[in-house]
This record gives structure tokens, C-alpha cells and sequence, in this order.
């Protein structure tokens, strides 16, 4: 209630009504918030715990992916009660994300249209940024992705770096085959690809964990499947020890954009996504 009728409102009104400023700013503040957040403690936190993936979530609720893509707030998120952090998605290379505007608010459909294009400062500054700032205390999880340059033939590489460079800090990996703003990633969802990058993926996990258990990977899946690819997809995760699936990413549909907003949602060539 506050958060709808004061702070979001408040927020459009002080960043010109740009909904990528408004992101920017919540992240400046809250990374700002994150060097107080030890003095903060867990003071929003919610204490519902449950046991996954051999992990110890304070509470099921969590941050997606996609709104701290370089893990610049990390202890704020934990402060204000979430009980995990997915962070991402990065790529093997920094890269900008597409042109803007790629951000665009359609309140009255409830929705935002996200074309960032895994706009990030890649594995190696996240790797970098936590070695030197540390670990939420939640659960962390890091999405990988493919780099826009990499062709789609050499995306196994391009996601192995980034397992490898993370991998001593991730609780989990979360794969994404399924951002609909990298073109041809999608791709990576069809059986012969995704079987090639699951295997070579576990085998690296594997081989990174040595004698302890390797870190959970799960693969994060388009909502725009039919129901043969998802459950063709689903057999090969099986197939490739995949620890879960994360549903959903954003969607290509546009049902339930209210006719007076369709013109903008028309723009993207993506996804609403209800906010
Ligand atoms: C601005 C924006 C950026 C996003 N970036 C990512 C991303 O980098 N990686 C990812 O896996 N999902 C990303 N997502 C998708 C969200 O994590 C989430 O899966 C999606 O919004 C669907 O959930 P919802 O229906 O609750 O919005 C992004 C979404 C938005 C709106």
C-alpha cells in the first residue's frame, strides 16, 4: 500500500518518469544501504525456514534475476527480509545491453516491457566484487548467460568461463537459455543444444567441486514453450543431473496488455512482465 500509492509514485515523479533511472537509483541507494547493513542486521527479516537443494533458505521468497545484475546491493536485500539473491544475469564479456530506451512502464496493464540484453559488467567484476565485499547472508544464487558476441556454436565456452570464475561463490548457478533479448538464446532450449551445454557443464561443475558436493545448477526456462519442448526439455535436464528448474523468464506474450498501452508493448520485440 505505501509502497504503491507513496514510494513508486514518488520515484516516477523524481526520475522523469524513466523506468530504467528509477532502477538505477533504487540500486544507488540500496548499494549506499548495503555498507549500513551490517548495523541493520536482519531487522525486515522473515524467519520461515526451509531446506532445498541441500541449502538453508530463511524464507521462500527471493530476489529474481534481472534487478541487481552486478550484485552492487547484496547485504540489503538480505536486510530487507529476502531469503535468497539471485544475481545477473552476467556473461563471460561486460557488455552494454541494447540501446536504450529497452526499460518501458505500462501501469495501467500492471506490467514493465524488459529489452535490457544482459546489459552487465560481466563474470569477472562479479567474481572481483565478491571476493572483496563477501556473501548476503542468504543464499546466493548466479545467473549465467551467453555474451551477445559469442556465436551461438561457441556458447558452451562462454558459459563455462563464467561457472568457473563464480564458482567459488554461488550456492547456485542458474542457468538462462531463455531471456527472449539475446538473439538466438532461446535456441539453447532445443534438446541437441541443451543437452550439449548441460553435459559439458556438469562435467565442469564436477570436476570444480573435487571431493565436495558440486554446486547446484538449474536451468531457468522460457514461459512461451509448448508443452512437447518443455517436456523434451525436462528429459534432458533429468538426463543431465539439472538440481531444479526455475519458471519463469519473461515472456514474448502480450495477453493482458490494456488496449490504450499496446502501441508500447508493440515496441520490444519481448516481454511483458507484471511488476
Ligand atoms: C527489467 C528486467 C530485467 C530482467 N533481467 C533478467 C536477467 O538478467 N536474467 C533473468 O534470468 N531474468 C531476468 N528478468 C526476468 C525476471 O527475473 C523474471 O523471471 C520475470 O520478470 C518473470 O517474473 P514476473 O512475472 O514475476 O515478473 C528480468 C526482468 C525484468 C523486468
Amino acid at each position: 500500500m505505501l509502497f504503491d500509492k507513496i514510494v513508486r509514485p514518488t520515484l516516477y515523479r523524481l526520475s522523469y518518469h524513466d523506468p530504467e533511472l528509477v532502477h538505477e537509483r533504487t540500486i544507488a541507494v540500496l548499494a549506499r544501504l548495503s555498507k549500513l547493513a551490517p548495523a541493520l542486521g536482519g531487522a525486515l527479516r522473515v524467519d520461515d525456514p526451509v531446506t532445498v537443494l541441500g541449502l538453508r533458505f530463511p524464507n521462500r521468497v527471493g530476489l529474481a534475476a534481472g534487478m541487481d545484475k552486478n550484485g552492487r546491493a547484496l547485504p540489503a536485500w538480505a536486510a530487507l527480509g529476502f531469503g535468497f539473491v539471485e544475481v545477473g544475469t552476467v556473461t563471460r564479456l561486460a557488455q552494454p545491453g541494447n540501446p536504450k530506451p529497452r526499460l518501458f512502464s505500462l501501469p495501467a496493464s500492471d506490467a514493465v516491457i524488459n529489452r535490457m540484453g544482459f546489459n552487465n559488467d560481466g563474470a569477472e567484476a562479479l567474481a572481483a566484487k565478491l571476493a572483496r565485499d563477501g556473501k548476503p547472508g542468504v543464499p546466493l544464487g548466479i545467473s549465467i548467460g551467453k555474451s551477445k558476441v559469442t556465436p551461438l556454436e561457441e556458447a558452451v565456452e562462454d558459459y563455462r568461463f563464467s561457472l568457473r570464475a563464480l564458482h567459488p561463490y554461488a550456492d547456485y548457478f542458474a542457468i538462462n537459455v531463455s531471456s527472449p533479448n539475446t538473439p538466438g538464446l532461446r535456441q539453447l532450449q532445443d534438446r541437441a543444444a541443451l543437452a550439449e551445454l548441460l553435459g559439458e557443464l556438469r562435467s565442469t561443475s564436477l570436476e570444480l567441486a573435487g571431493d565436495g558436493a558440486p554446486t547446484p545448477v538449474l536451468v531457468k526456462v522460457a514461459p512461451d514453450l509448448t508443452d512437447d519442448a518443455l517436456a523434451e526439455l525436462l528429459e534432458v535436464a533429468l538426463e543431465h543431473g539439472v538440481a531444479g528448474i526455475i519458471a519463469t523468464n519473461t515472456t514474448l506474450s502480450r495477453e493482458g496488455i490494456v488496449p490504450a498501452e499496446s502501441g508500447l508493448a508493440g515496441q520490444g520485440e519481448d516481454c511483458p512482465a507484471g511488476r
